[in-house]
């Protein structure tokens, strides 16, 4: 049996979130592998381990430390959860949703989503910081949409609109923080797979064709659940690893981690600058 996601289940989950703390969230960040760090410079915070929350689903991942941090960050108030749950650790797609749900229960209009990913295309270098402008739902396309089942009319329709699932006014924001902070910004679109195992060479000559710019295991399945829910999303990619032009993809979870701790300092200041102007 599909576990899907309920009501009374988002109901218990955003509760339990809502009796600790005392502010109003008004943006949620998602930090992916290696990034976590970026919830040290929140103030103030209510720290929830995710273990704590009912029907969440629990983050096994080393690099992922399973945590939902409420305070402020550069004046605004901010949710960030550190380390998401991934599907290939064994969860069903919906449940995958379940912290969007929490967040959407909770009053929050802005979700910004960052992840670690491999670059595909020719000009993507380890270091670089990719916005994400669309993505390819490989993972639905399959039949792994995290709106299966029930739907949830009361978060938004059965059959919601993904045309601009990246919200194009936070992208330009984000392009003209980065402009002023000097980071060169890369532009793509992110294609979302179920891993644990990385890709093989056919696999990214594939990825390429077909229009990724830049390969990962997440973010797909929480953006579609955060549209749904009318939330306004913004994508940021960090390339932890060079594809190689033939499609070679040697990358180990130990770079991804290690790269991403040399990138979040840039992701950092981006994501700074674009909370002071939200
Ligand atoms: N492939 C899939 N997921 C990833 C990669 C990759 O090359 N790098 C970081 N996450």
């Amino acid at each position: 049996m599909a576990d899907f996601v309920t009501i009374p289940q988002i109901d218990a989950a955003s509760s339990a979130v809502r009796a600790r703390i005392h502010t109003q969230p008004q943006i949620a960040l998602i930090l992916g592998s290696g990034l976590g760090e970026l919830a040290d410079s929140v103030e103030n915070p209510t720290i929830i381990p995710t273990q704590e929350i009912p029907f969440w689903p629990v983050s096994t991942v080393p690099g992922h430390k399973g945590r939902l941090i409420i305070g402020q960050l550069e004046g605004k108030e901010v949710l960030v959860l550190q380390g998401r749950t991934h599907f290939y650790e064994g969860h069903d797609i919906s449940r995958i949703g379940l912290p969007i749900r929490v967040m959407q229960r909770l009053g929050i209009k802005t979700l910004i989503l960052t992840n670690a990913s491999g670059g595909l295309k020719d000009d993507f270098y380890a270091g670089d910081l990719m916005l994400i402008k669309d993505h390819l739902a490989l993972l639905p396309m399959a039949g792994e949409n995290p709106l299966r089942g029930p739907n949830l009319d009361e978060f938004g329709p059965r059959f919601p609109d993904m045309s601009a699932i990246y919200n194009p006014e936070l992208i330009q924001l984000a392009e003209e923080v980065g402009a002023e902070l000097g980071l060169k910004l890369k532009k793509g679109v992110y294609v979302g797979l179920s891993g644990p195992s990385f890709e093989t060479p056919a696999d990214c000559r594939f990825l390429k064709m077909v229009g990724a710019d830049a390969v990962g295991m997440s973010t797909v399945p929480e953006a579609i659940v955060a549209k749904h829910g009318g939330m306004a999303i913004l994508g940021v990619a960090t390339i932890t690893n060079k594809i190689d032009p033939d499609g070679t993809n040697k990358a180990t979870h130990e770079e991804v981690l290690q790269v991403g701790d040399q990138i979040a300092p840039n992701l950092m200041k981006l994501l700074k600058g674009v909370l002071r102007r939200l």
